[in-house]
This record gives structure tokens, C-alpha cells and sequence, in this order.
């Protein structure tokens, strides 16, 4: 099929490059000539595990990039809409999505053949339905569901993963106003064979964005109330208690000669400092403010929002356990990314951390494998020595903490036995054998 992608974001610029590899012909379609630009030359503007190399591999063969929008959406059969829908506190910015729309209507109005617009942007139930169908009506003076069709498929990719999610989805969520909208999702993804595809309608779709992530927040959320009232209990350390809990075989069922199949979701039910990242915070708050608009408050999710909020407090709690005065304390931080695998600290635990860590007076050593730049960027007014390995940042200090499960970190009880006295270690996300630390604490122990 031909397709236009519209926005050349993280979610854009992975669904036009998978699309390409997967034998679609693809237009990338942003108002930023820069990013344009590097897209042609087959520089990806973002940082996605195997995504250069599959942009260089499908650019100006399946796949180009262009600035005009116009001709994009005359020239192909589809046009899917990846534009950021930011969080202002109250809800959703539509500014984007109304714009696309806006423009993919007008050249609606110079095409004579069936066309069908799809969102792809995570947006609140309705919005394809009451936003972007009227806009794209009025500015083509068309009728959606005669002229052209009108659907919503939301994205499920994690960031460091996005390549793989694509390439090898769990799901599709195939949601449109009437069957022809869904039959030329269907069709675009029919070259995902096997892969379970549920045909909706928008509302739902985007509801089903929603709503997987409200989930796996609150049992992110959820195992961490309980593994701070096992630290209040005292006697009770969290991971056991999560292990007892992940045993139950309708979380890992048992197979006939057994075996236990062990789901990978079951990763979110452990405690640790918190969830962060562009999505989980941003959706759930954006889904509690929807309800509140249509007079739904949403009381599960906004505990979620308040326990996550709290949670770095816990790592300071431990540490203040362990010395009243934290003021001229050298603490190292490790890991600053909201997750291992990305350079992102957009909502990341390790923020509030390090911010009220700064402002104890407390001397920080701070080390990440890859998220210094961005952290630096982000704390660029404050002194924080950024070490370049793990090794160095572990030396002379008096306690660390680590907020990233970052694979590299498991060197560190070796790293430790090296050193005299040895530091209190704090695990913010319980990575490591408690067992295998002289002054270990961590959250829910
Ligand atoms: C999340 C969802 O997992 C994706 O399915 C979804 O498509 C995406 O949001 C989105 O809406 O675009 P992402 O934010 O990239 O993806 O990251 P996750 O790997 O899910 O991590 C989110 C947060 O949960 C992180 O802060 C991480 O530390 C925490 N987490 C993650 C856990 O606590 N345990 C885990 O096993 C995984």
C-alpha cells in the first residue's frame, strides 16, 4: 500500500520505517526540514535501537521523507497521524492533531479516490470521533464514510524496544467508523501474519491505549504501596512477598511437565522508586483528567499518580535512616534514565532524587552508561561530578544509590568487595542480591 506518515517522531518515524521494510511504500511527512533532511540522508533524528540500520536499508527505496503534506496524502492510498499529543496538567493538546488534520482535509478536497485517515498519536477516547473527523469534513468539504475513511490504531512500543515491538507485535488494534476503514487497516497490516488483530471502533482503540497503560502502572504503583508497608512492618522483604504472589499459576501457570511460563509483565509487579518515561505518568494523569471532564473520577488511578509521586521520597527516607544530616555526605547515583535501554530522564525517579539530594547539600557522583548528556543538560545550573564509568563513581563515597536497573550494574557487588570501609548501598530498584552486600537497604526490605 501506499502511505503517508504524518510526524517524524519517535512513533512516526518507527511505524514509516517498519512499514517500508515490510514492503509498503512510505512517505515520511514533517514541517521540520531538518529532520527531513537527516531522514533523506538516512540519519535517524532519534536514538532507536536498530533503527539507522533499517533507515538506511529502505530509505529512497520503500521509504522518503518529505515537507510536503499536500502531495503526501494525494499521492498515497492512507495517511496515519504521529503527532505528539503533550500533557499540560489538564489535559491532552490537541494543537498538533487539529493542524494535521486541518491540512490532510484540504488535500482531501484535490482527490477524487477513497482515502482513509488514520490517528496514531495516543489521544483520549473521542478525540478521533468529535476532533479530527469534523475537522477533516469541514476542511474538505467531503463526508467521512462516503468520500474517505477515518480510523484510530494506537501504538504499543516501548521506547528502546520500539523496532522489535513493531516488527513482532503482540497485538494490532485495528479501530475505524465503518468496515471499508477497518478493511484498509486490515489490509495495511496484513503483512503481519498471525499476530492477533481486534476490529474495533476509534473510541475503543483509543481507549485500549489507555487503559494497558493505566495498568501496568498501577501494579507498578501497587507493588509499591505493599512494599512500603512491609518496610513499616519490619521483618518482611518485598521480593519475597512478590515472589510468593508471581508463583500463583494464574500469573505463571504451571504447563503438563512442570514448567512454569513465566510472563514478562510479571516484571512490573516488583517495587522499586518509581515509574517515569513519556508515557505511563502522562497517560494515566491525561485518563484522570478525562474522567473528571465527563464526571467519572478516576480514584484508583489518581491513588497510582500520588504513590508514584511519593516513591522517590523512600529512597531519601533510607538514606536519612542511615545519617540524620545528609548536608557534605558524597553519595553516588546510579542510573538516571526513567529505565535501562534509553538516554531518556523525562519523569525519571532519579530527578526529585537528585534535585533533593542538591538541596541537603549533599556532593553527588553521578554515573549512567548512557543518559549523562541528557542529565547534564537537565541539572545544567547545578555542581554534580559526572563520572564516566561505574568503577570511578563507586570510589570514596559514603553511600550510593541506584535508580536504573541497568545490566552493567551487577558488576557492583564485586566492585564493592575492592573497598574499605565500604559504602552503605541503597537499592532503589531491589536488582541486586541483598545477600551479597555488606551494608545493603533497599526499598520494601
Ligand atoms: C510504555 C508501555 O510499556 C508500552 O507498551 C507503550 O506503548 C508505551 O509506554 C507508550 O505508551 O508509548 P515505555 O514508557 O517505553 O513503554 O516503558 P516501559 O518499559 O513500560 O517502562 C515504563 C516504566 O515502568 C519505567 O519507569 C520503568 O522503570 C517501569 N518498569 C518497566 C517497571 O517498573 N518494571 C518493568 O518490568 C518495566
Amino acid at each position: 500500500m501506499k502511505v503517508s506518515i504524518i510526524g517524524t517522531g519517535y512513533v512516526g518515524l518507527v511505524t514509516g520505517v517498519c512499514l517500508a521494510e515490510k514492503g509498503h511504500r512510505v512517505i515520511c511527512v514533517d514541517v521540520d526540514q531538518e529532520k527531513v533532511d537527516k531522514i533523506n540522508q538516512a540519519i535517524p533524528p532519534i536514538y532507536e535501537q536498530g533503527l539507522e540500520e533499517l533507515l538506511e536499508k529502505n530509505i529512497n527505496v520503500n521509504l522518503r521523507a518529505t515537507t510536503d503534506l499536500h502531495k503526501s496524502v494525494i499521492e498515497t492510498d492512507i495517511s496515519l497521524i504521529a503527532v505528539g499529543t503533550p500533557f499540560d496538567g489538564s489535559e491532552i493538546d490537541l494543537t498538533y492533531i487539529q493542524e494535521a488534520s486541518h491540512r490532510i482535509g484540504k488535500a482531501l478536497q484535490d482527490k477524487s479516490t477513497y482515502h482513509v485517515v488514520v490517528v496514531k498519536s495516543t489521544v483520549v477516547p473521542g478525540t478521533t470521533d468529535e476532533v479530527v473527523l469534523p475537522i477533516l469534513e469541514e476542511a474538505s468539504g467531503k463526508k467521512a464514510g462516503v468520500e474517505f475513511g477515518v480510523g484510530m490504531n494506537p501504538e504499543f512500543l516501548r521506547e528502546g524496544e520500539a523496532i522489535q515491538d513493531f516488527m513482532f507485535p503482540d497485538r494490532i488494534v485495528l479501530g475505524g467508523i465503518d468496515e471499508k476503514s477497518i478493511n484498509a487497516l486490515e489490509e495495511l497490516y496484513s503483512v503481519f501474519d498471525g499476530v492477533d488483530k481486534l476490529r474495533t471502533n476509534p473510541k475503543t482503540a483509543e481507549m485500549i491505549k489507555y487503559t494497558a497503560n493505566s495498568l501496568l502502572a498501577t501494579m507498578i504503583s501497587f507493588s509499591n504501596e505493599i512494599g512500603n508497608l512491609c518496610t513499616a512492618l519490619g521483618g518482611i522483604d518485598v521480593v519475597e512477598v512478590m515472589q510468593g504472589v508471581h508463583l500463583d499459576k494464574r500469573l505463571s501457570p504451571i504447563m503438563p511437565n512442570g514448567d512454569r511460563i513465566v510472563p514478562s509483565f510479571t516484571t512490573y509487579l516488583e517495587a522499586g522508586c518509581g515509574f517515569g518515561g513519556s508515557c505511563f505518568p502522562k497517560d494515566v494523569k491525561a485518563l484522570i483528567a478525562h474522567g473528571e471532564k465527563v464526571g467519572r473520577p478516576m480514584r484508583l488511578l489518581d491513588a497510582v499518580i500520588q504513590v508514584n509521586e511519593q516513591q522517590p521520597q523512600q529512597v531519601l527516607s533510607l538514606l536519612k535512616k542511615h545519617f540524620p544530616s545528609l548536608k557534605g555526605i558524597r553519595i553516588a547515583v546510579l542510573g538516571l534514565a526513567f529505565k535501562p535501554g534509553t538516554d531518556d530522564v523525562r519523569e525519571s525517579p532519579a530527578i526529585p532524587i537528585v534535585k533533593d539530594l542538591l538541596a541537603q547539600e549533599v556532593e553527588i557522583r553521578a554515573y549512567d552508561p548512557v543518559a549523562k548528556y541528557e542529565a547534564q543538560r537537565l541539572f545544567s545550573n547545578h555542581e554534580i561530578l559526572y563520572c564516566d564509568d561505574l568503577a570511578q563513581a563507586l570510589q570514596d563515597v559514603q553511600a550510593v544509590v541506584l535508580l536504573t536497573r541497568w545490566e552493567e550494574f551487577k558488576r557492583i557487588p564485586e566492585l564493592l568487595t575492592h573497598l574499605d570501609p565500604q559504602p552503605l548501598f541503597i537499592d532503589g530498584r531491589r536488582m541486586l542480591d541483598k545477600n551479597s552486600i555488606a551494608r545493603y537497604d533497599g526499598i520494601g526490605l
